[in-house]
C-alpha cells in the first residue's frame, strides 16, 4: 500500500476544494446563463458549461482518491497491530465491498470481544491468585513466600500469629534474626535446590521449627509475570524434639540406675571367688550386700514394666466400682513390717459413707502404697503416717473432669520435707530430691511417675503440699463412681 499513493496533504487539498467550489458552481451559473442568452442554439450554450462540469467531476475524483487514503492508512495500523498482538485471526477480514461503516464495526466488536476476553482473564487471574492465598491460609504450619532479597511478599494467618511483628514487604530478618537461616535460604537462591535447617526460637515460649526452604516462581499480578521467589514453611518439633530428649535422658538414666548395682555385684562375686574365698565372715557380709543390690535391680525392673504397662492403657479409663477402705487396709498390712522397723505408726481415718470411686483396685493399691512407703522412707523414724480418706467440694483446678464431689486419699508424714522448687517436677521419672537418700532407703525414682500415670488413667490428679523440715502432704483425687 505504502508507496501507491503519493503523500500529500488531503487536508489541505480538500481545503482548498471546498472554497473553490462555490467559486465553480458561480461561474457555472454565469456559464449556463451566458450561453442561453448568447449562443445561437442551446447545445452550443452549453458546452462551455459542461467542460467546467468535466473539469470539476475530475477534481472531485481526485480529492475522493485522497480522501480514502486516511482510511487506508487506518485498516494499515489495525492489521500491523493485530499481527503484532497475535489476534490478526479474530479481525473481521476487509472486503472490497465493505462500507467504511461496517469496517467500523467489525473493529469495534472486535475491540469489545477482546475487552470481555481481558475482563475474564483478570478475573480468572483474581480467582486463582484467591485460590492460592485459600490454599496458604488452610495450611496449619506458618507459610511465607519471599523474594531474592528475602523480602516478605505473602505470609500466612500462621505465620502472623506466630511473628506478630510481620509486615509484607519488610525483611524476613526484622521478624527472625538467624544467620543460619538467612544463610539457608540465600543457598537455596542461589543454588535452586530445596533445604531445610532447625530454627529455635525463644519468646514466647521455647520452640524448635524444620524450617524448609524451596525455591518457587512466585506469579504476579499477571498472568505472564512470574518471578523468583523463596517458599519458606516453619513445621513446629517442639514435641518430637522434647520427645526424642526424654527418650535418649530415659535410656541413659535406666543404664545409669542398673549399672551402679550391677558393678557392685560384680564386685562382690569377684571379691568371694579370690580373696574372700575362704573367709565365711566376709562371704556372709558380701552376700548380704549383693542381695540388696539384686533386689534393688530386680524393683527397677518391676517399675520399669509397671509404668510401660500403665503408658499403654493410658487412655482407657478404668471403669470398675472400687471401695477405698478395703485398699487402705490392705497397705497397712502389707507395710506393717516397715512402719515397724522404723518406729511409726500408721492412723488410717476414713469418712462414714465414702463411696466408690470409679477405677481399677490393683492400680489405686499401687497409687496409695507408693505414697504410704514415700511417707515412710522420707518420715522422721518414732513419728506416725496418716491417711485419711473422704469427700470433698473443694476439687483443685487441675482435675480432668467436671464433678461437684469426689473423693481424696491423703498420705501425710512428718519428715524432712520437699523444697517448694522440687515440688513440680517430683512426677519425672528419675527425679529425685536427694539421689544418696532415695537409693538408701531403696527407692527407684519411678514410684511418683508410676503414681502420675495410673492417676491420668483414673482422671484423677495429684496435689503436694510440703514444709521444709515439717513435713508433707500427697492427696490425691478421683472420681466418685456412678
Ligand atoms: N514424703 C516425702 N517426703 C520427702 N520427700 C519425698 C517424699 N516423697 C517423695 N519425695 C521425694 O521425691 C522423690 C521422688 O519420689 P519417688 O518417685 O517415689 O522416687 P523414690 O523411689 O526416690 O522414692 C524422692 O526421691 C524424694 O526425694
Ligand atoms: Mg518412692
Amino acid at each position: 500500500m505504502r508507496g501507491k499513493v503519493r503523500d500529500f496533504d488531503v487536508n489541505k487539498l480538500g481545503k482548498i476544494l471546498n472554497k473553490t467550489y462555490p467559486w465553480v458552481f458561480l461561474a457555472l451559473a454565469g456559464l449556463f446563463l451566458h450561453g442561453l442568452l448568447k449562443a445561437p442554439s442551446c447545445t452550443e450554450g452549453l458546452m462551455p458549461c459542461a467542460q467546467l462540469l468535466n473539469v470539476v467531476m475530475g477534481l472531485i475524483a481526485v480529492q475522493g482518491l485522497y480522501m480514502i487514503r486516511p482510511w487506508l492508512k487506518v485498516r494499515e495500523k489495525i492489521l500491523s497491530l493485530a499481527v503484532e498482538l497475535k489476534i490478526l485471526d479474530r479481525i473481521p477480514r476487509f472486503k472490497r465491498n465493505m462500507s467504511l461503516e461496517e469496517a467500523a464495526q467489525g473493529v469495534i466488536v472486535t475491540l469489545s470481544k477482546l475487552q470481555e476476553d481481558a475482563r475474564a482473564t483478570t478475573e480468572a487471574m483474581l480467582a486463582l491468585q484467591q485460590s492460592q492465598t485459600d490454599l496458604m491460609e488452610s495450611l496449619p504450619e506458618p507459610v511465607m513466600v519471599l523474594d531474592p532479597e528475602l523480602h516478605i511478599l505473602r505470609a500466612n494467618n500462621s505465620a502472623r500469629e506466630l511473628f506478630p511483628d510481620l509486615l509484607v514487604s519488610k525483611n524476613l530478618i526484622t521478624i527472625l534474626r538467624d544467620p543460619q537461616l538467612l544463610e539457608t535460604c540465600q543457598r537455596s537462591i542461589a543454588s535452586g535446590q530445596e533445604d531445610d535447617i532447625e530454627v529455635h526460637l525463644s519468646v514466647p515460649v521455647e520452640r524448635t521449627f524444620q524450617a524448609r526452604v524451596k525455591p518457587i516462581q512466585h506469579r504476579g499480578f499477571t498472568l505472564q509475570e512470574r518471578k523468583s521467589a523463596l517458599l519458606l514453611s516453619l513445621n513446629d518439633i517442639t514435641t518430637i524434639k522434647r520427645t526424642e530428649q526424654m527418650r535418649a535422658d530415659f535410656v541413659a538414666n535406666v543404664s545409669h540406675e542398673m549399672r551402679t548395682p550391677l558393678a557392685s555385684v560384680l564386685g562382690f562375686v569377684e571379691t568371694l571367688q579370690g580373696p574372700a574365698s575362704n573367709d565365711a565372715a566376709a562371704q556372709k557380709n558380701f552376700l548380704k550386700i549383693i542381695e540388696t543390690q539384686a533386689k534393688s535391680m530386680s524393683r527397677l525392673v518391676e517399675d520399669l514394666l509397671s509404668l510401660s504397662r500403665i503408658e499403654m492403657r493410658e487412655h482407657h479409663q478404668p471403669e470398675d466400682a472400687v471401695e477405698i477402705e478395703p485398699v487402705l487396709n490392705n497397705i497397712a498390712v502389707m507395710l506393717q513390717m516397715q512402719i515397724k522397723q522404723k518406729n511409726m505408726t500408721l492412723q488410717i481415718k476414713t469418712d462414714e459413707n465414702l463411696p466408690q470411686v470409679q477405677g481399677d483396685a490393683d492400680e489405686l493399691f499401687q497409687v496409695i502404697s507408693n505414697l504410704v512407703t514415700n511417707a515412710i522412707r522420707y518420715g522422721r523414724p518414732g513419728t506416725p503416717v496418716i491417711v485419711e480418706a473422704g469427700q470433698t467440694t473443694d476439687i483443685p483446678p487441675q482435675f480432668p473432669l467436671s464433678q461437684e464431689k469426689v473423693v481424696f486419699v491423703s498420705v501425710s508424714d512428718r519428715g524432712m520435707g520437699i523444697s517448694a522448687q522440687h515440688i513440680p517436677r517430683l512426677t519425672e521419672r528419675f527425679y529425685r530430691v536427694d539421689k544418696a537418700r532415695s537409693r538408701e532407703v531403696g527407692g527407684t525414682g519411678l514410684g511418683l511417675a508410676i503414681v502420675k500415670h495410673i492417676l491420668n488413667r483414673h482422671r484423677g490428679c495429684l496435689v503436694v503440699e510440703s514444709q521444709e523440715n515439717v513435713g508433707s502432704k500427697f492427696t490425691i483425687y478421683l472420681p466418685i463412681y456412678n
